[in-house]
């Protein structure tokens, strides 16, 4: 089984996100997606609700396991076996900062970091700007899968 991860904080996973997961599950037998847990961020979102809206909108491709992750990385795909890692690169200014986690993440356990060009149409695209944007009463529904323009509306609303 090939298996690869695409690890991120999905505050809540957008169009961007789901079109690099959909892509890996082309590449891959079994694509994990890692909700990872960062104690010092306060999240939109629960990690269960994320965990359960990337299900949502992943289950059609029949090969995504979605599960949090509290650690390392090169922990989560150690205990699983995974030997790639795959990122979306929105721009060259994603690069620096992308680059120094996947050396990182080699150099601690030899894992491969695959970098998957963004569609351009996201290429603008993030959790946070979205969120952001939803804040203000901006229309993101183009952005976002609808069940998650739905979970994010209601969220906000009761803000
Ligand atoms: O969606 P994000 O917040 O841009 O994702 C960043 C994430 C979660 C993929 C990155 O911060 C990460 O891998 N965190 C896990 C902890 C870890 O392994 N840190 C060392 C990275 S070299």
């Amino acid at each position: 089984m090939r298996r690869a991860v695409c690890p991120g904080s999905f505050d809540p996973i957008t169009n961007g996100h789901l079109d690099i997961i959909a892509r890996a599950s082309e590449l891959y037998d079994v694509v994990h997606v890692a909700v990872m847990i960062n104690k010092s961020k306060q999240g939109l979102f629960t990690v269960d609700e994320r965990i359960e809206l990337i299900r949502q909108v992943t289950g059609r491709f029949g090969n995504i396991e979605v599960e949090s992750h509290h650690g390392l990385l090169v922990d989560f795909c150690k205990d699983r076996g995974i030997p790639a890692i795959v990122k979306g690169l929105r721009a060259v200014s994603d690069f620096d900062y992308e680059l120094q986690m996947a050396q990182m993440n080699n150099g601690l356990s030899g894992v491969e970091t695959l970098f998957i060009p963004t569609n351009p149409t996201y290429s603008f695209l993030s959790s946070s700007l979205v969120k952001e944007v939803a804040a203000w009463g901006g229309d993101v529904s183009h952005l976002l899968p609808d069940v998650v323009q739905e979970a994010l509306v209601e969220r906000l609303g009761e803000k």
